[in-house]
């Protein structure tokens, strides 16, 4: 299940809450709203992560979602180049921490734990362990 563990965990919670800001360089209508050229749009790849139109329940974490992360590396001709290092990379790390420390588990409750943020990319300060 680890190639499925690491799309939801890629899903749920990757980065930061403004996501990549764009200018735009002509009109454009998206939804009913109307984007002028040399506007300012902000695309929170959080937003499109958490869609509850394309995932079901999408607050719960859940490694058996039949869909897949992808928005979470962008869309469109700049779509991540390194998405399928980063999936590897990351199946990689997980089984080796669980394989060596299959009982790690938080030491602190979830709402404990310390998040440092900033508009691009969020993660825990510290992340106490115990096993
Ligand atoms: C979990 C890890 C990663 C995430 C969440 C991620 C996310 C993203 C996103 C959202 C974009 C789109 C940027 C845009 O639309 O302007 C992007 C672009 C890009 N990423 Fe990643 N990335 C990750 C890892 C990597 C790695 C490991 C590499 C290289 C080894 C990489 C190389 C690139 C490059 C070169 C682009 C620019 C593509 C272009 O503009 O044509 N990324 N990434």
């Amino acid at each position: 299940m680890w190639p499925k563990a690491v799309d939801e965990i890629l899903r749920y919670h990757h980065n930061g809450i403004l996501g990549l800001p764009r200018v735009a360089t002509e009109d454009v209508t998206l939804h009913g709203v109307t984007i002028r050229s040399g506007e300012g749009v902000s695309c929170p790849m959080l937003a499109a992560t958490h869609d509850p139109a394309h995932y079901r329940n999408p607050h719960r974490f859940n490694i058996h979602r039949t869909t897949d992360a992808s928005t979470t590396f962008g869309a469109g001709p700049h779509y991540c180049l390194g998405a399928p290092l980063a999936r590897l990379f990351l199946d990689i790390a997980y089984r080796a921490l669980f394989t060596r420390f299959p009982d790690l588990i938080p030491a602190v409750p979830e709402r404990e734990i310390p998040w440092e943020g900033n508009l691009l990319f969020t993660k825990p300060a510290s992340l106490p362990v115990a096993w």
